[in-house]
């Protein structure tokens, strides 16, 4: 492989967080991290020197990297910050919950007769919280939307002080979820604006890698 580019240490983040109800059961969502394992494929390929932080993952992380497991998204922000610094690039793949159970239960929660209320309070922004100290680093983020995709891709690449977003559209013909194929659209914030339809998660991850090497 000939090098055109200098090796980056790129820190991306995958999978699922989980957010516990009681020591049984959590809050989670359908990401299978295969986006993200695509990123770390891609990025090791290319020469790069990869960070994975990681929810629950149902397919194995390559060879190349050691893979920092965590569960819940406060997890999640205190090794991303950790290690921010040595860090060129964040990719956050990560499907993180906006949300988490307000007070989780030491105990089995046990049925009892009449409904169940879960309270709910919101986690923190994890990629919006880098925006705002991210010096000369290029920071990548994701958007999965069902309705609007460039509409709200541009607002979160804004107010989230990003260099790149890769939205998602969420659609009952193409399920994203553990499918190797994906339509995307990619923006950047000097307006450049690429779609990709039906296309392996590879191929998306190769485009990104590459884009980021050309955006340092
Ligand atoms: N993200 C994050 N921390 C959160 C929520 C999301 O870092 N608490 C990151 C995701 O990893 C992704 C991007 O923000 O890169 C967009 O996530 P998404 O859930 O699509 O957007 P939200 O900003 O949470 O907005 P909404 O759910 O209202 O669409």
């Amino acid at each position: 492989m000939t090098m055109t580019h200098r090796p980056l240490t790129i820190l991306v983040t995958a999978g699922p967080t989980r957010e516990p109800i009681d020591p049984v059961r959590f809050i989670s969502n359908r990401s299978t991290g295969a986006m993200g394992l695509a990123i770390v494929k891609a990025a090791s390929r290319r020469g790069h020197k990869v960070i994975l932080i990681s929810g629950h993952l149902p397919l194995p992380a390559p060879k190349t990297v050691r893979p920092v497991y965590v569960e819940t998204a406060r997890q999640m922000r205190s090794a991303v910050l950790e290690h921010f610094a040595g860090a060129d690039i964040v990719i956050m793949a990560a499907a993180v919950s906006d949300y988490r159970p307000a007070a989780p239960k030491k105990g089995k929660i046990k049925k009892e007769a009449g409904v169940l209320n879960l309270q709910l309070v919101k986690n923190p922004d994890i990629l919006a919280g880098l925006g705002e100290r991210k010096q000369n680093k290029i920071l990548v983020g994701f958007a999965l939307e069902t309705e609007n995709l460039y509409k709200n891709a541009l607002k979160k690449l804004k107010e989230k002080n990003l260099d790149i977003i890769v939205a998602n559209q969420l659609s009952a013909r193409q399920n994203v979820f553990g499918s190797n194929k994906t339509s995307v659209l990619i923006l950047d914030k000097d307006g450049g604006k690429k779609y990709f339809n039906n296309v392996s998660k590879g191929e998306v991850a190769r485009e990104l890698i590459v884009k980021v090497e050309l955006s340092l």
